[in-house]
C-alpha cells in the first residue's frame, strides 16, 4: 500500500456524531481529502456489549483501508475507549487518533480545581478510559462520570434544541454539576450537535471540552511531523459513506456540516 500526502484521512463512527470531527478537520486542514464511514445500520454502540463493540470496530476500519488512507481518525469515544488496538490492527501501520486521548488531554490542560467532568454513552463511563486517560496525565484530579445514552438519539434525529432533550439533559447532569466540576468532556462525538443545550445548562463557570477540535489538532501535527500533510490549496468535499438510510444522513449532514453534501454513498458492512 502506497500512502502519501495525497492518499485520504479515513474518518469513522457509529452515525452522525463524527461529522462533528469531520467539521473540525475540515475547519483546520480544508485541503485534505476525507473518507467518513457512519454506521448508521448499528448505531448506537455505547449500549452493546464491549465484544460487539470491537467487532464493529473491526468492519469500520477495513471499509476505510479500502481506501488506502494516511491516517484514521477513531471519532467515537465508545471504539477508542474499547478497541482502538483492533483498529490498529486492521490498520496495519497507519497512524491511529482516537477522541478520547484528545479530549482527556485538553481537558487536563483546562482544569483549575481539579474536578472534571465526563458525560459519555454506557460503555464508554463503564469502562473507565477517561479516568485512566487524565489520571495517567495527573493523578490528582477527581474525575465524575455519567452516561447520557438518550442523548444519542436526539443528535441523530437533529433535535438540537428540542425542550425534551434538555430535560434529558438536565437530568443527567444534575449529579456532576453537584461535584463542583469546572471543566465537561463531551466524551460522545454525538454530544457536540447538542452542544450549546449542555453548555447553557452547565452555565458560564463550566468548560466545555470538545474533542473534536483535540483531535483535528492532533491530526495536523502528526501529518506534518510524518511530512504527509497535504498542501494543495484546492479545498474539497468529504466523500461519505453510510451502511444504513444515506438519504436521512444526507438531511442531516446538511443541518451539521451546512454546506454542499455530496451524495452519500451505502456501504454493505
Ligand atoms: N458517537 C459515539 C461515541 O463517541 C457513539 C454513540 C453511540 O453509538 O452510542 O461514543
Amino acid at each position: 500500500m502506497t500512502i502519501s500526502a495525497s492518499s485520504p484521512i479515513g474518518i469513522f463512527d457509529s452515525g452522525i456524531g463524527g461529522l462533528t470531527v469531520v467539521k473540525a478537520v475540515q475547519a483546520l486542514l480544508p485541503s485534505e481529502r476525507i473518507i467518513y464511514f457512519g454506521d448508521t445500520a448499528r448505531v448506537p454502540y455505547g449500549s452493546k456489549s464491549q465484544v460487539t463493540i470491537r467487532r464493529y470496530a473491526q468492519d469500520d476500519t477495513g471499509i476505510l483501508m479500502k481506501y488506502q488512507p494516511k491516517m484514521i481518525i477513531v471519532a467515537c469515544n465508545t471504539v477508542s475507549a474499547l478497541a482502538l488496538d483492533i483498529v490498529e490492527q486492521v490498520g496495519k501501520g497507519v497512524p491511529v487518533l482516537g477522541v478520547l486521548a484528545a479530549g482527556a488531554e485538553l481537558a487536563v490542560r483546562h482544569s483549575r480545581n481539579s474536578h472534571i467532568g465526563i458525560i459519555g454513552t454506557q460503555a464508554t463511563t463503564l469502562s473507565n478510559a477517561y479516568s485512566f486517560a487524565i489520571n495517567a496525565i495527573d493523578p490528582d484530579i477527581e474525575v465524575f462520570s455519567t452516561a447520557c445514552p438518550l442523548l444519542v438519539p436526539f443528535a441523530e434525529e437533529g433535535f438540537i434544541n428540542h425542550p425534551a432533550a434538555r430535560m434529558i439533559a438536565q437530568e443527567y447532569l444534575a449529579e456532576l454539576l453537584a461535584r463542583k466540576i469546572d471543566t465537561l468532556v463531551l466524551g460522545c462525538t454525538h454530544y457536540p450537535i447538542l452542544k450549546e443545550m449542555i453548555g447553557d445548562i452547565a452555565g458560564p463557570d463550566i468548560h466545555i471540552i470538545d474533542s473534536a477540535e483535540a483531535v483535528a489538532a492532533k491530526a495536523g501535527q502528526t501529518l506534518a511531523e510524518n511530512g504527509l500533510l497535504n498542501d494543495s490549496e484546492i479545498p474539497v468535499s468529504p466523500h461519505l459513506l453510510v451502511s444504513d438510510l444515506p438519504q436521512k444522513f444526507k438531511t442531516l449532514c446538511r443541518l451539521f456540516l451546512g454546506n454542499d453534501i455530496p451524495d452519500v454513498e451505502l456501504v454493505e458492512v
